[in-house]
């Protein structure tokens, strides 16, 4: 794959995104979002790719946010429409995707950065990041999620005071609040993402996938445990689910063929 704006690459099952506009700390501008909506389209059909992570290029941002030189004069059906077509095919594609992705946050994760990080099924944070919402500041609000996903992770009270003040936070203060799973030194950032996905990718495809819809019905819709109690029942007719009990039974490692 060639992209513009985004490196990426499959190894050992992982596909590595990385937003590459280091010169304006990775905004996020049209081109890039749809080359980030293509590339999630091309992780949720490769059967070789068990997860992945998503990181900024350089030290200094993982995403400024959306880029606003390029909406400065947008009116309100274009922003509308901006934020729909953002949420759709990038953020809420990658919250529904069966891979796990995760959010490797190696600096600023600002506005429309921060979005994408919380559309992540996890974050690991370096040390040096920032994470804020700062959207007010501009006179807008948060457009991909952020009002809705910042006040799922940390709870209203939080949300609603990172959003009107427009504070960012320090990695360490997002691991206390819960916005972000770990904080560790930069150098050790995709490490630990990796590390993470290298159990994952042990564990039977179609359940992770399972778990991850399951999940998500229990705060995007009202019938969460009818979810689970119907993808439950689904794992049982699957390939991996015999594939695991006799693993089990005959004492070995589970071979799983996402079947
Ligand atoms: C476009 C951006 C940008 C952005 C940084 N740059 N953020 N360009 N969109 N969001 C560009 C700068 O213009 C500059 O390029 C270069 O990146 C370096 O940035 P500096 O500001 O010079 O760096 P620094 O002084 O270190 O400050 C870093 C910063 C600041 C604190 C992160 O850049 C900043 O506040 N950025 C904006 C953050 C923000 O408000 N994000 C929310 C956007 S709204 P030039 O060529 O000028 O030197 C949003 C809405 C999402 O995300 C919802 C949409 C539906």
């Amino acid at each position: 794959m060639a992209y513009q704006n985004l490196l990426s690459e499959v190894k050992d099952n992982i596909l590595y995104i990385v937003i590459n506009r280091e010169k304006a700390l990775n905004a996020l501008n049209k081109e890039t979002l749809q080359e980030l909506a293509d590339v999630i389209a091309f992780a949720e059909k490769n059967e070789e790719v068990r997860g992945v992570i998503l990181t900024g290029a350089g030290e200094k941002a993982f995403v400024a946010g959306a880029d606003i030189k390029e909406f400065s004069n947008y009116n309100g059906t274009q922003g509308e429409e901006l934020a729909r077509k953002g949420q759709e095919n990038v953020f809420n594609a990658i919250e529904n995707s069966s891979k796990l992705f995760i959010a490797a946050i190696n600096g600023f994760a600002l506005g429309g950065g921060l979005e994408l990080a919380m559309a992540c099924h996890i974050r690991i944070a370096a040390d040096n990041a920032k994470l804020g919402l700062p959207e007010v500041t501009l006179g807008l609000i948060p457009g991909y999620g952020g009002t809705q996903r910042l006040t799922q992770l940390v709870g209203k009270g939080k949300a609603i005071e990172l959003i009107t003040t427009a504070n960012a936070i320090s990695a360490v203060e997002a691991e206390k609040i819960g916005l972000v799973n770990y904080t560790v030194p930069q150098a050790d950032l995709i490490n630990k993402a990796r590390e993470i996905l290298d159990i994952v990718k042990q564990r039977a495809p179609l359940a992770i996938s399972a778990a991850i819809q399951a999940v998500n019905a229990s705060i995007n819709t009202d019938h969460g445990f009818e979810t689970e109690i119907k993808a439950f029942g689904k794992c049982f007719e699957t390939d991996d689910f015999k594939e695991g009990v006799t693993a089990f039974v005959e004492k070995r490692p589970a071979k799983f063929s996402g079947k």
